[in-house]
């Protein structure tokens, strides 16, 4: 079949197809898609076809040979890195706004919603009036609020960087523990990766403050512009959350940008008996925060927060073009007098606070997620993600075979296997994680804490629960041991 079209097809039957090999691939009695490999290797490395099949064969395509073979990631074992499935609401979202309002940036009740539902993030996460837009990852995130800090410090010495570039060294202040897209991002901000000076931190992964006041007084003296300090409100390895209110203090006091990397654990401030950890929050001048993550939304979803959208405005502008109509000309009129016709926008052009020209509506994801579950839903996931890392931590402490490198606050609990005849514990582990992996069942990450390697289970998931816990550790004590007699 190759007449073009054939690939209108009835949306309602195809979808189901789809989605019962969804609803089957998320029971995870599949192998995983390393093992079936050659398998699916041989019907989908083919030439570039020149006739079509028809979309009836594609869906079943998607249905036999590729959902099945797709990634661990949705399992609820899987409690690696920072990512996760997303939930069905997010998949509903996601899949209608694809079809019924494709861009984010006209007058559609998908696109009402885009700024409808970073307010309702902003008022979730205590944020006060900060006003946000959406990107795709956390890695973007960053680099847009880093564009709105070298707009900051820049202005401030009488240079527009985005029209001239910069014309002085400068400097970001981060942590040793800061995720490495901060470097990226000051190398494509023009900055230098090695403009970013790391803190030293305490062996609670915490950026210690007298560090950072050093390195500050340092660069002060010899003439170098400081531009950002950048904070996590937890981090990648271990969930730490660096004090935010000292860190923000000194940012004001320099008239610094301060910005904070919230990606994983600003949804950690749900939970009340750690709120307090978040304190600090109101001296940002820009925060990030990734629904991909701890909120459930399908990989694609972060925001970027800011007190003042016109330094990303002045950061990111497009030259104007009269293919856009002067759509972001209509920012400066009110949305009352030139919306005549959904093809108009809402007069915020999202456009020109970040990276992106066409980008899907986001806001769909959260608002959907949100309207799910409301805030009680997603506080109870993040309390319940938290308690069980608590009773790793508890569990790992008290064990003879086990010890605790990392007690986080949040969702992470960096522990391993130990027995005083294990000459070499990073690499016992090592073995232990890649026998762990290979079972399919349980599948942390490892990582180091102060230079020991570690297991580290990171629960952000909807479909986490206690269940993976105790499966978790009953499995490393099982292998664990297994090892153990294995080398005695
Ligand atoms: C603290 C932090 N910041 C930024 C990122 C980058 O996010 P993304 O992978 O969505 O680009 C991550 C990813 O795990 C992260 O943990």
């Amino acid at each position: 079949m190759n007449n073009e079209l054939a690939e209108q097809g009835n949306i309602q039957s195809l979808l189901s197809k789809i989605g019962e090999g969804l609803d089957q691939f998320l029971k995870f009695d599949h192998p995983d898609a390393h093992l079936t490999k050659d398998q699916w290797m041989a019907t989908l490395n083919i030439p570039l076809p020149t006739q079509g099949l028809g979309i009836e064969a594609v869906t079943d395509e998607l249905v036999t040979t590729i959902i099945p073979n797709g990634s661990p990631v949705a399992n609820p074992g899987f409690s690696s890195f920072i990512t996760t499935g997303s939930t069905t609401a997010s998949t509903l979202a996601t899949t209608a706004a694809s079809i019924a309002s494709p861009q984010r940036y006209m007058g559609t009740a998908f696109n009402f919603i885009e700024e409808l539902s970073l307010d309702w993030m902003a008022s979730l996460f205590n944020l006060g009036s900060m006003k946000g837009v959406y990107s795709s990852g956390g890695s973007v995130a960053n680099l847009i609020a880093l564009g709105g800090a070298r707009q900051h410090a820049f202005e401030q010495v009488g240079i527009d960087p985005s029209a001239f570039g910069i014309d002085r060294p400068c400097r970001i202040y981060a942590s040793s523990e800061c995720h490495h897209t901060i470097q990226r991002s000051a190398g494509v901000l023009g900055l230098g990766r090695n403009s970013v000076k790391l803190i030293d931190c305490d062996s609670q992964g915490r950026m210690k403050v007298t560090a950072l006041q050093s390195a500050l007084d340092e660069d002060l003296k010899a003439g170098i512009l400081p531009m950002a300090i950048v904070a996590n409100a937890g981090t990648t390895n271990t969930g730490a959350i660096d004090p935010l209110a000292e860190l923000g203090q000194i940012a004001q006091q320099h008239n610094i940008w301060f910005h904070v990397d919230g990606a994983y654990g600003l949804p950690g401030i749900l939970d009340k008996r750690i709120t307090h950890l978040y304190e600090g929050l109101a001296l940002a001048d820009s925060v990030i925060v990734d629904p991909h993550k701890w909120l459930g939304a399908s990989v694609g979803v972060a925001a970027t927060f800011v007190k003042d959208r016109d330094y990303l405005l002045r950061a990111f502008t497009q030259e104007p073009a009269d293919y856009l109509e002067g759509s972001a000309s209509q920012a400066d009129e009110s949305p009352a007098t030139h919306i005549e016709h959904s093809l108009d926008d809402f007069g915020i052009p999202y456009f020109d606070f970040g990276v992106e020209l066409s980008a899907p509506c986001r806001g769909i994801v959260v608002w959907a997620m949100i309207r799910e579950i409301g805030v009680e839903g997603l506080t109870s996931r993040v309390v319940r993600h938290n308690d069980m890392a608590t009773f790793i931590t508890k569990f790992a402490t008290n064990h003879p075979n086990l010890e605790v490198l990392s007690t986080s606050h949040l969702s992470i609990c960096c522990f391993r296997y130990h027995h005083e005849s294990i000459t070499d514990l990073d690499k016992f582990n090592q073995r232990l994680h890649r026998r762990l992996v290979r079972e399919n069942v349980y599948m942390p990450s490892t990582t180091k804490v102060n230079g020991m390697l570690t297991l580290r289970p990171c629960y952000i998931g909807a479909r986490h629960n206690q269940t993976q816990v105790d499966g978790l550790l009953a499995a490393v004590l099982r292998i664990g041991e297994g090892l153990l007699a294995e080398s005695i």
